[in-house]
Formats: structure tokens, C-alpha cells, sequence
């Protein structure tokens, strides 16, 4: 049986950089910047502007992820694509990026499966577990991963929405995950969920069970409630539910693993909160250089903390061949996971 590890890391945030001034300014948000710093540790995120799809952002992200495993798009087998902000309703996000790709394109086309994971904050974890069993079991060498977000366009830029409003931002990351028969790659998955909490962060569009399944007006045009429209989170209870399910997973993590938590070279836990993070680190022993962050500059970026992470960090060569790396989600569902890799 082969080895499945990361051949290749890529990301990609938007220009547009909004300060949490900006979100007083242009939005008119009662809020401060004070408050945001304080409560989140984020100063700033990234806007896509209108016209600009989800795999937009990914289109870029996953090129460098291709070009620095030495691949080329068609070297491919399966594309993950992880997000809660698909280009559409349906069909998923991974077709479009495969076409994006020039993968459907020319005498060399390509058809290959594209699976899109609904899971949210844990779902770049879940769909790197996918693509290490697929490539691990023989039926992949290359699965490309992403994990990619436009959050931007469905946030209550309003006071009423300034909760969430101010926490999230747009971003791409994606990873190559190649067979090798090298002692390396990724090591585990650990993966959890608990529906009991399904309704604690959610963003309902509609409702399948109601006829119509958007309210409409007399005309029969849908009609939607902000609270139908926007993300809504108990933002309490998800912070003390992170905490302890990151907490618990990556110590079975480690038990898998045989090895404790000073073993691990680099932490990447996802961006949520910086709050949530450095009480892990303080709790765990975690020294500052075996930790990374983005959060103060883009934000949540849901599906693309991670893989932003893992690119930013190969590329400012904070993470290198031969360390070992953490990755720990936890989100809405809730869901979460841990996956430790020997780079
Ligand atoms: O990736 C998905 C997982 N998500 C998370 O892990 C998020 C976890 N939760 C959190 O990070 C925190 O709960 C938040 C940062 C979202 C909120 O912090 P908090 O300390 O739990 O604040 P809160 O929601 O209890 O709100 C406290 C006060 C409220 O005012 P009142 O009712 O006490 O008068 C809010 O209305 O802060 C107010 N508030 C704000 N004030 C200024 C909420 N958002 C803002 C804001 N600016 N942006």
C-alpha cells in the first residue's frame, strides 16, 4: 500500500483587504476595532469583489498547489473541493474548478471525478481524509484538494449582523496529496461530528420541508427573512464546544500516533478565533514558533484556513520536510477533525 502525502501547498486571498475601520465606514456596522481585536484577534480580511466566484479563488490556489508538486493539471486523478459558499446551489463547486482547469478541454481531456464536501470549518480536514484513503487504497496517485471560501457576498454587512458579520473573510488554499513509497505523508485521521448541534450554526436558505420552500410574495417571487438569508451562531457555544473537541481530538490524535504533543513540529489549527487557539496553545505548552496564524490578517476563511496555512508556511519556510504537523478543525455541524502528516 502506498503512502499518501502533500506534494504541493498553493493559496490565494483577494486584493481587496477590509480593516475592521472599514467595516464602521463603508458598511456603517456599530462596532470597533477594539472590540474585533480584542474578542477575535482579526484586523483585517479579504473581499472578493462582485463577478468573482468561489472558484475563482480556487482556480489560482490550486494551480501553485499543481505547479509545486511538479505536476500538471492532467496529472490529476480527483479533485475535493471543500466549501459552504458553492458558486451555486448545484451542481458543486468541483466541476466548475475542473473546467476552470482546462481539465475538460483538447484531444488530452480529462474527466476525472470532482466531489464536493459540505463540512464547513472541518471540511478541508474531512476531504484531505478522503483523498489519503483513495490515493492510500490504490484507486488515486494525485487527488487535488481544496478547501475555498466567499464568504463576503452572504454576510449581514449590518449592525444586526455584526456578530458574524466581522468574523469571516475569502480566501482559497489548496494541496496536492500523492501516492509515495517513501516513509512519509499522512499519518491519521482523526474525524468527528454531532448533529445535536446542527442548529447552533447554520446558514438556512431554505426549508425543504415547506411548501413553498422559499416564502414568496403574491407575484411568486422568493422572499427571504434576514434570519433565512444569513449565517446564525451561538457564538458561546461554539467557542467552548471548539475548545474542548479540538482539545479531545487531537490528544486521540496523538494516542493513534504514539507520540505526545511535544512530538509535533508545526500546529495549524483552524482560524476561528485567536482566543480559541491560544488557549489551546497555553493549555497544551505549545511554544509561539510551533504554532502559525492568519486569522489577524484574513479573518475565517471556513474551508481555506488550513490549506492558507500549510502554503503560507512552506512557502516562509516554516514548515519543511521531515516535521510533523497537526491540523485541527472544529465548526459548524458541529464537525471536527485532526490529521497529523510527517511532512
Ligand atoms: O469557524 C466556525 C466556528 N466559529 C467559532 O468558533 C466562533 C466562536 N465564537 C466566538 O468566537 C465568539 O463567541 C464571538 C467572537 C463570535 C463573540 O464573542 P463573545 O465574547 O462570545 O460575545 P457575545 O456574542 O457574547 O456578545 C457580547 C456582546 C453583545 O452585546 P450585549 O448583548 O452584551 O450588549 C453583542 O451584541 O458583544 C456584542 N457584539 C459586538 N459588539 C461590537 C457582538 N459582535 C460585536 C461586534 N462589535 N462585532
Amino acid at each position: 500500500m502506498p503512502n499518501a502525502y502533500i506534494s504541493g501547498t498553493g493559496s490565494f486571498v483577494p486584493p481587496r483587504v477590509v480593516t475592521n475601520d472599514e467595516l464602521i465606514k463603508q458598511y456603517g456596522i456599530d462596532t470597533t476595532d477594539e472590540w474585533i481585536i480584542q474578542r477575535t484577534g482579526i484586523r483585517e480580511r479579504r473581499f472578493a469583489e462582485p463577478g468573482v466566484f468561489c472558484t475563482d479563488l480556487a482556480l489560482p490556489a490550486a494551480q501553485q498547489a499543481i505547479e509545486r508538486a511538479g505536476l500538471q493539471p492532467h496529472d490529476l486523478d480527483m479533485i475535493i473541493y471543500a466549501t459552504l459558499s458553492s458558486d451555486h446551489c448545484f451542481p458543486g463547486s468541483g466541476v466548475y474548478l475542473q473546467r476552470k482547469l482546462g481539465l475538460c478541454e483538447g484531444p488530452n481531456a480529462k474527466f476525472v471525478p470532482a466531489l464536493d464536501v459540505r463540512n464547513q470549518c472541518s471540511g478541508f480536514l474531512y476531504s484531505l481524509a478522503t483523498a489519503t484513503s483513495m490515493v492510500k487504497s490504490g484507486g488515486a496517485k494525485h487527488v487535488l484538494v481544496v478547501g475555498a471560501e466567499l464568504h463576503s457576498a452572504a454576510l449581514d454587512l449590518t449592525t444586526r449582523g455584526r456578530t458574524v458579520a466581522s468574523l469571516f473573510g475569502d480566501g482559497a488554499g489548496a494541496v496536492v496529496v500523492s501516492a509515495t513509497d517513501e516513509d512519509r505523508g499522512i499519518r491519521s485521521w482523526n474525524l468527528g461530528a454531532d448533529g445535536r448541534y446542527a442548529d447552533v450554526l447554520a446558514q438556512k436558505i431554505w426549508d425543504i420541508s415547506k411548501r413553498p420552500f422559499i416564502p414568496q410574495n403574491e407575484q411568486g417571487i422568493g422572499q427571504l427573512a434576514p434570519e433565512m438569508m444569513y449565517a446564525l451562531m451561538d457564538g458561546k457555544l461554539v467557542f467552548k464546544n471548539a475548545v474542548e473537541r479540538m482539545m479531545t481530538v487531537l490528544m486521540e490524535a496523538c494516542v493513534k500516533n504514539g507520540i505526545t504533543g511535544a512530538d509535533i513540529d508545526l500546529f495549524c489549527f483552524h482560524q476561528a478565533n485567536l482566543r480559541i487557539n491560544q488557549w489551546l496553545q497555553q493549555h497544551l505548552g505549545i511554544p509561539d514558533e510551533k504554532v502559525v496564524h492568519n486569522i489577524q490578517r484574513y479573518g475565517n476563511t471556513t474551508a481555506a484556513t488550513i490549506p492558507i496555512l500549510l502554503a503560507e508556511a512552506e512557502r516562509d519556510g516554516k514548515l519543511k520536510k521531515g516535521m510533523k504537523v497537526a491540523m485541527i478543525a472544529f465548526g459548524s455541524g458541529f464537525t471536527w477533525g485532526c490529521v497529523i502528516a510527517d511532512w
